[in-house]
């Protein structure tokens, strides 16, 4: 039957008393379970043994999983793994294995709490955003399964009188997916799930601090019907992930993470090596450093909040995040006195306390990312709030930040210029609107934007001019969803990829046509 038209997964109504004892209790099931295993995984198999740890960021003596340490061999074993699995896959009819997507989808449907739980443990991510993250992979599974039967059907073409012409798409080989652990289930679910539907084999290396959310991922496609040949998972370090670069055997890179290390896979994926017949592909998403403008006529009560969302949810842990505001001149002293207001209150604290609004960071390396910058707003520029930490919840050990707004940097200063990925947000008045697109258009980065106004015009306006991969008006900035909000950037920001939208899937195929003379 064919599938019912895509609809994005509704999310859970975390006002409700039923709903926060159901997670509530998700999380104690969970907790009596840990650790869990995250194993490298080949051809169904387990290899090695689980030598590494993921734990809970906000109190790190939490072990979540014991996990894999995957090598360069096991790179390779999974690759030539993928390689023999690859002809039957990609040769069973594309409805099948979109019926395993959908299937998938329903079983993460059916562990929904679990997976909220688990992603909260692993990563400190608060619920509504742990949901959130259970509910984008389940769309990704979803909308990619409707979109592969879509892309099987023949192309329209011209045609003229006794020539026959046909142009398909057919897989590419295997893809190497490389993970980060910010949205630990939905970005890796994403990329597994459009190379997989394509008829690609793939290896997952997941981000080594959310192995956990990999292997649940895993479970959830093999049981869903997925051959053992067509997905191994290679939990570990930076070895298995540089070996699947520059494997000869690998046709799709499709990575999520920062700009350097999307630049570095895109230089060596560049070389053909021995034994390689074939130019490889690099689906790259990276980083960003999201500018909101507030043009004079915005409604100061629906920017703060809007604004608080975009920069402080799950710490500012996200590519999308908004990290400066650029606000007109006649609105700048109103709203850096609401905004320092509200930033002064938020909530730091642990994830799994409902009205949590700043987790623990991920792990030291960026505590000490993230006090440099906080060094530089204190030596550079105005601190005009900064959220108190809970004494408690640093007491446990948890890599927790204060949440900082800043004012008055000069315009050089690193601050304004590199992407954070924490819980900090800068202010500057602007004098128009257009003095603002010249700051967004002299940016390397464009990924997303956000503006607040009330003229169409300003709209259109700006939504011309802006580089940006996605800009959001009147709303936060952050939160894609599927379907609706095709993802991804420009620029340094990415290689122009929109997850979650039409074109997606064609990333990794190749067109193949038949001219036949009748
Ligand atoms: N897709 C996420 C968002 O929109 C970021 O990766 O926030």
């Amino acid at each position: 039957a064919p599938l019912a038209p895509f609809a994005n997964e509704p999310l859970l109504e975390l006002r409700r008393g039923a709903e926060r004892t159901a997670l509530t209790q998700a999380l104690a099931d969970l907790d009596a379970h840990l650790p869990l295993r995250a194993p490298v995984i080949v051809d169904g198999a387990e290899r090695g043994g689980l030598p590494r740890r993921s734990v809970d960021p906000g109190r790190p003596e939490r072990v979540l999983a014991r996990a894999g340490d995957a090598s360069a061999e096991d790179a390779a074993a999974a690759v030539a793994a993928a390689r023999r699995a690859f002809p039957a896959w990609s040769a069973t009819p594309a409805a099948e294995r979109a019926a395993v997507l959908v299937r998938a989808a329903a079983r993460l449907r059916d562990r929904r709490y679990e997976l909220a739980a688990l992603i909260l443990r692993e990563t400190a991510k608060p619920w509504p955003e742990a949901d959130a993250d259970v509910a984008e992979a389940i769309d990704f599974l979803e909308y990619y399964a409707r979109q592969a039967v879509a892309l099987a059907e023949p192309r329209e073409l011209v045609h003229v009188t006794g020539e026959r012409n046909t142009m398909t798409y057919a897989a590419r080989g295997v893809a190497a997916v490389i993970a980060p652990w910010n949205f630990p289930l939905a970005i890796p679910g994403g990329m597994v799930a459009a190379a997989l539907v394509t008829g690609n084999t793939v290896v997952l290396k997941p981000s080594e601090q959310a192995p956990a959310c990999a292997a649940a991922l895993y479970d959830a496609l093999r049981g869903a019907g997925l051959p053992a040949g067509a997905l191994h998972l290679l939990p570990g370090g930076d070895e298995p992930a540089r070996a699947l670069v520059v494997h000869p055997h690998v046709h799709t890179i499709a990575f999520t993470g920062s700009s350097a290390a999307g630049r570095d896979i895109l230089r060596k994926a560049a070389d053909v090596v021995p034994g390689q017949h074939h130019l490889k592909r690099v689906v790259c998403e990276m980083g960003g450093k999201n500018v909101v403008i507030v043009d004079a006529d915005a409604d100061v009560d629906e920017v703060v909040p809007a604004l608080l969302h975009s920069a402080f949810a799950f710490a500012g842990q996200k590519c999308s995040a908004a990290a400066r505001v650029l606000v007109h001149a006649d609105r700048y002293d109103a709203l850096a006195e609401r905004l320092a207001g509200a930033v002064a209150t938020l909530e730091v604290g642990e994830a799994s306390v409902f009205g949590v609004d700043v987790p623990a960071v991920i792990d030291p390396e960026a505590v000490e990312r993230i006090a440099r910058y906080t060094a530089m707003a204190h030596a550079d520029g105005t601190v005009l709030a900064q959220a108190p930490l809970p004494a408690a919840a640093s007491a446990a050990g948890g890599t927790y930040v204060a949440p900082l707004l800043v004012a008055g940097l000069p315009a050089d200063c690193p601050l304004l210029h590199e992407e954070v990925f924490g819980p900090l947000l800068t202010i500057e008045p602007v004098a128009s609107v257009d003095a603002a697109c010249d700051i967004v258009d002299a940016s390397p980065f464009a990924l997303t934007g956000g503006l607040f106004s009330r003229s169409p015009a300003t709209v259109a306006h700006v939504a011309a001019r802006t580089p940006v991969g996605s800009l959001y008006v009147n709303r936060e900035i952050t939160g894609a969803r599927v379907g609706r909000h095709p993802f991804g950037g420009n620029r340094l920001s990415g290689g122009g990829t929109k997850a979650g939208g039409p074109d997606y899937l064609l990333a990794f195929v190749e067109g193949r046509v038949v001219v036949e003379n009748t």
